[in-house]
């Protein structure tokens, strides 16, 4: 099986490539090897080159940055993924296109499904969600993963953030008013490959580890592992901040942004592992080396 990752100079596309590297005939492209602003390039670039299953996990990812460039977001995340839809189309390839939880606006205290309506309160969202209409039109056999908190070994996120953060500081705080849950690159690649058949579902589809929390408890369990690694930390409890005292940030987050797993394990017969299990996985392993 021919596999193509847009993206693998990021976090989620660079895991990709990498657990994917000696199971199947993979090609990656990083930002520099093809700008999905580029239309034309890349038309050119996806026509000629042979796949059975392209994965897109390029994106203009910056929240904040999406307000004051929305023609730049909406070009690589919506019109550029109905480019690379109409070429999986004509080439009869699958398109597992990612997206996100920010979609939705955050109003719900349960589990969103993938049935609920997306309702996105920023420019990242719109353009994502913008992006999934255009994959789900072109073939209705298309996959649209929708992920939250992303996290894994090749590229910082919020967790190595606040992991710094308490190696160099006595004093930490997290939002401990946003909810929804991490996701393991790793547990995604694992996951995935179940989706590559061309008889597998199309359709959206939610993943993340199981179980939910706030920012403040996914750095307090980080620290925790750390500490239990036996990693020298200045800091033992996370305190909290107030999602209304983050100044900086321009664009609005969803207050809460769960998402249900229940049609994956439905589908699969598989639970994907706790949040917990999978940051402490991911703390024994890349940190206590460290
Ligand atoms: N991270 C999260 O918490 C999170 C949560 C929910 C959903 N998601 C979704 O999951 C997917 C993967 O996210 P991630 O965490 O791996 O994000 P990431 O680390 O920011 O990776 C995105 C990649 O896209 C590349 N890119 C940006 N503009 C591009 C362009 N014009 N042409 C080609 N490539 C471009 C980036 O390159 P540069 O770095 O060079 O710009 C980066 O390598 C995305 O669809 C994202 O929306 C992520």
């Amino acid at each position: 099986m021919k596999i193509v990752i847009l993206g693998v100079g990021g976090r989620l596309g660079a895991a990709l490539l990498r657990e994917y590297r000696d199971k199947f005939d993979v090609t990656g492209f990083n930002h520099t090897q093809l700008d999905l602003s580029d239309l034309g390039a890349v038309r050119e670039k996806l026509r000629s080159t042979s796949f059975d299953v392209l994965i897109n996990v390029a994106g203009f990812t910056k929240v904040d940055l999406c307000e004051t460039q929305p023609d730049r977001a909406f070009l690589i995340n919506a019109e550029a993924s109905l480019v690379v839809a109409e070429i999986c189309d004509e080439k009869n390839a699958r398109l597992i296109h990612f997206s996100t939880d920010y979609v939705f606006d955050g109003e719900k205290r349960e589990p969103y499904t993938e049935e609920d309506e997306a309702s996105p309160i920023s420019i990242y969202g719109e353009s994502k969600l913008a992006g999934e209409k255009n994959v789900l039109a072109a073939q209705n056999q298309n996959l649209v993963v929708r992920v939250s908190w992303v996290f894994g070994p090749d590229r910082p996120s919020f967790i190595d953030a606040m992991v710094q953060q308490a190696q160099e500081n006595h004093e930490v705080d997290a939002v401990a008013d946003k909810f929804s849950t991490p996701t393991y690159t790793l547990d995604i690649a694992e996951m995935l490959p179940r989706f590559f058949g061309s008889d597998a579902p199309g359709g959206i589809l939610h993943f993340a580890n199981a179980g939910q929390c706030s920012w403040q408890e996914y750095a307090q369990w980080a620290v925790d592992c750390c500490h239990d690694a036996g990693l020298p930390l200045k800091t033992k409890t996370i305190g909290a901040r107030r999602l209304r005292d983050m100044a900086n940030w321009v664009a609005r987050r969803p207050v809460y942004s769960v998402l249900s797993t229940a049609k994956y394990t439905m589908l699969t017969g598989v639970s994907p592992r706790t949040w917990r299990e999978a940051v402490s996985d991911y703390i024994t392993r890349f940190y206590s080396k460290k």
